[in-house]
C-alpha cells in the first residue's frame, strides 16, 4: 500500500492504473477506522481492481461548537488496518491541500431541500461540507465507483442527489450498516461513550427494531409509533434529537401508501450524538 499526501502523487498513481484499463474504487473516510469502514473497503475491493481510501477530517462539515478538535485521529492504526485489507492507495491530504485558498473562499456544493432536513436541521451547513468534500474527492480520484455506508442514510441520499444532479460519472454504492453484537451501529463517535453509556446505547437500535416489528405486524398509526419509540429512548437515558418515519427513497414523511420505509433517528447519550436508521419493507 502506498500513502500519498499530495494531489500530484494521487493523480499520477490513478492515471497509471487507468492507462492499464483498471477499474478504480474510492472509499472516503474521516479515519479512526472500524469494521464498518473496513466492510466498505472489502466491498470496494470486490468490485474494482484498485482501491483508494481517503482519510480526511473535513473541517467544512463540522459546525461551530461541534467535535472537530476532539474527533478521534488514529493514522497509524488506520494505515495498518488498510494495509491488512490490501488497499492499494491511501490518500491523506492536509486541510491546505484540499482547501488551498482557505475554506471560506472555496466553492461549495449545495444540495437543496434534503440537506436542510433531519440531521441538516440540527447541523446547519453539515451536508454542504459533506457534498463539497465528496465532490472534490470524486473529482480528484475520478473513480468508477465509490462506497458509502447506509449507516449515514441521509448522507448517502445527499451524495446520490449531487452525483445525479451534476451528472458525475461515478457509481455510488450503499453498503449495509455494520453493528456490534448488541445492535449498536459501529461509529467513531461511540468512543465518546462512558462504560455506563455504552451499556445503554443499544436501546437506540432496539427502539427502531421494535417500531419496525410493529409496522410489519400491521400497525399504521405512524404518529403513535414515533411517540412510543421516542419515549423508549428517553426511558433508556437518551435525549432524542429526532425520529421520523419516512419514504425510503424520497425521505419525505411516510404516507399510508408507501411500501419501502426508513426510520431515521438521532439521539444524544451524554456527550455523543448517535444516529441510526432501519429500512422497513412492508411488501
Ligand atoms: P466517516 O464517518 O469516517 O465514515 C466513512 C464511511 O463509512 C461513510 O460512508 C459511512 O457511512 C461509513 N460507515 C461508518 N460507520 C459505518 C457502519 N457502522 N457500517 C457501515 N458503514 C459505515 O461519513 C464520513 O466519514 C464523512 O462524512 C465523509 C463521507 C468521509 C466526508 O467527509
Amino acid at each position: 500500500m502506498r500513502t500519498v499526501h499530495s494531489v500530484k502523487d494521487l493523480r499520477a498513481q490513478v492515471k497509471a492504473w487507468r492507462q492499464k484499463g483498471e477499474r478504480v474504487a474510492l472509499v472516503p473516510t474521516m479515519g479512526n477506522l472500524h469494521e464498518g469502514h473496513l466492510t466498505l473497503v472489502r466491498e470496494a475491493k470486490h468490485q474494482a481492481d484498485r482501491v483508494v481510501v481517503s482519510i480526511f477530517v473535513n473541517p467544512l462539515q463540522f459546525g461551530a461548537g461541534e467535535d472537530l478538535g476532539a474527533y478521534p485521529r488514529t493514522p497509524e492504526e488506520d494505515s495498518a488496518a488498510l494495509f491488512d485489507e490490501g488497499v492499494d492507495l491511501l490518500f491523506m491530504p492536509s486541510v491546505e491541500v484540499l482547501y488551498p485558498n482557505g475554506m471560506d473562499d472555496h466553492t461549495k456544493v449545495e444540495v437543496p431541500g434534503i440537506s436542510e432536513l433531519y440531521c441538516g436541521q440540527t447541523r446547519p451547513g453539515h451536508f454542504r461540507g459533506v457534498a463539497t468534500v465528496v465532490c472534490k474527492l470524486l473529482n480528484l480520484v475520478q473513480p468508477d465507483l465509490a462506497c458509502f455506508g447506509m449507516k449515514d442514510y441521509q448522507q448517502l441520499a445527499v451524495i446520490r442527489r449531487m452525483v445525479d444532479d451534476l451528472a458525475m460519472p461515478v457509481d455510488i454504492q450503499g453498503v449495509p450498516t455494520v453493528r456490534a453484537e448488541d445492535g449498536l451501529a459501529l461509529s467513531s463517535r461511540n468512543g465518546y461513550l462512558t462504560g455506563e453509556e455504552r451499556a445503554k446505547a443499544p436501546a437506540l437500535y432496539a427502539a427502531l427494531t421494535a417500531m419496525a416489528d410493529a409496522l410489519k405486524g400491521g400497525r399504521r398509526d405512524f404518529e403513535a409509533l414515533v411517540d412510543e419509540a421516542k419515549a423508549k429512548l428517553s426511558e433508556a437515558g437518551f435525549t432524542p434529537d429526532y425520529l421520523y418515519l419516512l419514504n425510503a427513497q424520497s425521505l419525505a414523511t411516510a404516507t399510508g401508501e408507501d411500501q419501502e420505509l426508513v426510520i431515521l433517528a438521532a439521539a444524544y447519550l451524554g456527550k455523543a450524538r448517535l444516529i441510526d436508521n432501519l429500512l422497513v419493507d412492508l411488501q
